[in-house]
């Protein structure tokens, strides 16, 4: 039994819990320099926030109290319903891939394998279909989408997946599109886990049934993450800041604290740059457990406490009573109760929820055991968003290695190799109702998703085995399969061909799966788990009798290949990292080519373990426990370049079925003024004029990319820039990416990068404003991954 599940069913039978002590350490004496900034709803939302001051205006103080703290109902998380205002009691739901605990929606491709299309409509096109699901589905805030915590700094990291690209502009793209995606549908979104969150481990030690648990519950403080400013800055707040200008409602702080103080009680992070610099005019919301107290978490700048009263208030006794007598005494002043309130309305009314209400919901989380209604189920899924997934997750599959294995060339005897391509021997709620926390004695079947709450069920998953029957009907073609890891004989008798007297199979597909989950790190990158998957075993295996094994890998990041990447058996290799529910059949697209590959690494494959930055999981183990972010800007492929270490597969990489050839790039300085916010940020720069924004274009930089190949295909097309080496930046960071899409054989196209303000400056400390480097020069290079860029030009901005 483990995480919320041990603490929701202990609750559910009436076990006594540890109550999260007032006293822990940190609990006290937390310093709230930064008062908290009072909304005005920013440019988009003017009129929803003199909306929420007059209904804020007819409230008595304790609905107020009672709007800013999560309340019992069926959700994950509930607001109050204030019926004699028409406030409606709003439901809060997990998570990024889709609506989670239900039944009748889609488990939608996770963030890696959308990153990985590198295409921003895609992006777009699935936050959209995404969001539809959950306002079908009756949720009014969806706790999505995954924004940059984690971002990816550790590749062992359980929660990366859920996110985007290990790089800030790469995420802060996703970020962007992800989110408008949400509220031009009109749902609440909450961009999270602001922020700094890197590491499960020593995430929440409130709760003692997690895997790392060593002290008692609340003995022991969360994990800090030690962080300086620029690295925060120009790393972790960057994708924030674009959820943010894309309009985002919410926005959810962390377990972890941020150099010493609760990530949701850090005045500075909150106060100074959320709602500040950032001008974020929605409500912040806590992590499930992430609150620790009252009055430094509300003068902290957290708005809304969840779940608040909900679990029974098992995540501890906060706001609510606590809060309604801070105020009566003044400890609280009553102005900052109302800031919160309207923070929680101004969304409410932008989103159109309170004018239309929303379908009532099928959510019956099991943390509200004795909500009287039981439905879970309802069929959401349209057909365009089955469609959709399937290009995602074809899109999103990344060739890694192909010595003439893919396409396939129309083979009659195919071998299947693994667990992985087939489906569950328990069926669809074998890994469990909740998390997909899957028990390591069953065969689990092909892994379309991680675990944890951004897990959710699919609505009919078509198993990689499957969609290659349905596709060998049509080609008239034998499947053989084993789905044992450990049957090493049945295995090696389908390879050698002694089971048929066919011979040996034209091809040899083997799956190989790493499995992770919320609540806990990978302690180490390696495919095979102790008595588990045995998935580089049968890579071995396969690959020492079959001299045409191709490897598909269903991974939540990198995995070590070096055992046997270069083996000239295996001829192709394939990763569609976690594609969701139409993992077969979009994977059949690419095997047999009916869409040559275009997805691009969004994360570094390494030769060695040794190779990423040291200690990116603090293990060790203390009341006070710490993680010092010393590698500083230079994260992921940064680091491979800052340090000249020859990754396997660098950042960026990824192969077609075509060829593409890079030339003449060019510049025009035509400025544009910023029309792309939703929200205007209060980011400043040194020099900044009146009317100008970090956000306005400054610069399109331009390269001509000719299809070389035989193949219709796209291309990802990356730029990075170089600053100047006064500036001791990483050498190449990204700053542009576009896909040229279905590019036929000898076309030429252009491809466009858009350069804004901020792209080309760094962080200054001192004045606490973004600059242009030293001699206002920067490189820009273009190529096809972080170490391929052929093209470069310098550039003097003279302003
Ligand atoms: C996770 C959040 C999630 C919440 C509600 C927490 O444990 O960190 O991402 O939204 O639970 O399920």
């Amino acid at each position: 039994m483990k995480g919320l599940i041990g603490i929701l069913l202990a609750t559910v039978l009436g076990t006594s819990q540890p109550v999260r002590g007032a006293q822990a350490p940190e609990a006290t004496g937390l310093a709230f320099a930064v008062p908290p900034p009072t909304s005005n709803g920013g440019q988009a939302w003017k009129d929803s926030h003199s909306r929420a001051l007059k209904l804020l205006a007819e409230m008595t103080l304790q609905e107020k109290i009672s709007m800013v703290t999560g309340q019992r109902g069926p959700c994950a998380a509930n607001s109050e319903s204030i019926e004699r205002l028409g406030i409606p009691r709003m439901c809060f739901q997990d998570g990024p891939a889709g609506v989670r605990p239900a039944l009748g929606h889609t488990q939608f491709p996770s963030g890696i394998t959308t990153a990985a299309t590198w295409d921003v409509e895609l992006i777009y096109n699935r936050s959209v279909a995404l969001a539809q699901e959950f306002y079908d589905m009756g949720v009014h805030i969806a706790l999505g989408m995954t924004t940059g915590g984690p971002l990816g700094r550790s590749p062992y990291g359980g929660r990366n997946w859920e996110g985007w690209y290990a790089d800030p502009y790469g995420t802060g793209v996703a970020s962007f599109y992800g989110t408008k995606g949400f509220i031009d549908v009109g749902m609440q979104s909450c961009a999270k886990h602001y922020t700094v969150y890197e590491q499960e481990t020593f995430r929440n030690p409130f709760n003692f049934t997690e895997p790392y648990s060593v002290y008692k519950a609340s003995e022991q403080v969360p994990i800090s993450s030690n962080v300086d400013d620029k690295t925060n800055h120009e790393v972790y707040l960057w994708s924030f800041a674009e959820a943010v200008r894309a309009g985002t409602t919410h926005v959810m702080c962390a377990y972890n604290s941020i150099n010493g103080t609760h990530a949701c009680a850090n005045s500075e992070s909150n106060n100074l740059h959320l709602k500040g610099e950032l001008n974020f005019q929605g409500a912040l919301i806590s992590d499930w457990g992430g609150t620790w107290g009252t009055e430094g978490f509300v003068m902290g700048g957290l708005d809304l406490n969840l779940p608040g009263l909900g679990y029974g208030n098992i995540l501890g006794n906060f706001y609510d009573q606590e809060l309604y007598q801070m105020v009566l005494n003044g400890t609280i002043p009553e102005s900052r109760l109302d800031d919160m309130v309207v923070r929680v309305l101004v969304p409410l009314f932008a989103s159109g929820q309170y004018d239309k209400p929303i379908p009532s919901t099928v959510i019956n989380s099991v943390g509200a055991a004795n909500w009287p209604e039981p439905a879970q189920y309802r069929n959401v899924q349209k057909r365009s968003t089955v469609e959709l997934i399937r290009k995602i997750s074809a899109d999103g599959t990344i060739l890694l290695k192909n010595t003439g294995g893919l396409p396939l060339k129309a083979p009659k005897n195919i071998a299947i190799i693994g667990q992985d391509a087939g489906p569950n021997l328990l069926g669809i709620q074998g890994c469990g109702k909740l998390f997909r926390d899957c028990d390591i004695w069953n065969n689990n079947g092909t892994l379309s998703l991680g675990g944890g709450s951004g897990y959710a069920w699919p609505n009919n998953l078509i198993t990689p085995l499957e969609a290659i029957q349905a596709k060998a009907l049509e080609t008239q073609a034998l499947v053989q399969f084993v789905l044992n890891n450990t049957a090493t004989n049945a295995i090696d008798l389908t390879i050698t061909g002694r089971a048929l007297p066919m011979g040996q199979p034209d091809v040899c597909l083997v799956f190989a799966e790493r499995y992770v989950r919320e609540n806990m790190d990978r302690n180490d990158l390696s495919l095979n788990i102790g008595e588990w998957t045995h998935s580089e075993d049968i890579i071995l295996q396969t690959a020492a009798k079959c001299n045409n094994t191709i490897v598909v890998l269903h991974i939540p990041g990198p995995v070590i290949m070096e055992a046997w990447i270069d083996n000239p058996n295996i001829t192709a290799v394939v990763a569609p990292l976690l594609p969701g529910e139409q993992t077969g059949p979009g994977l059949v697209d690419v095997l047999w080519g009916h869409v040559s590959p275009s997805a691009k690494l969004p994360f570094t494959i390494a030769k060695a373990e040794k190779d990423y930055p040291p200690n990116t999981i603090s293990y060790d183990i203390s009341v006070t426990p710490q993680a010092d972010f010393t590698e500083k800007l230079k994260i992921d492929y940064r680091w491979f370049d800052s340090y000249n270490i020859t990754p396997r597969f660098e950042f960026g990489f990824g192969l077609s079925y075509s060829t593409f050839a890079y030339s003449e790039i060019k510049s025009d300085p035509t400025e544009v003024p910023d029309s792309t916010s939703v929200q205007k940020t209060n980011e400043s720069f040194v020099g900044q004029q009146d009317g100008q924004s970090i956000y306005d274009m400054v610069l399109t930089i331009t390269a001509e990319i000719t299809n070389t190949g035989r193949w219709t295909a796209a291309e990802v097309v990356q730029l990075y820039v170089s600053f100047p080496t006064a500036e001791n930046q990483p050498p190449n960071v990204l700053r542009g990416f576009t896909k040229l899409k279905n590019m036929k054989p000898d076309e030429t196209r252009t491809a466009s990068f858009p350069i804004r303000r901020k792209d080309v400056m760094v962080w200054d400390v001192v004045v606490q404003k973004w600059r242009y480097p030293a001699e206002q020069t920067v490189t820009f290079r273009v190529g096809s991954s972080s170490r391929k860029l052929p093209l470069s030009l310098t550039h003097r901005f003279c302003h």
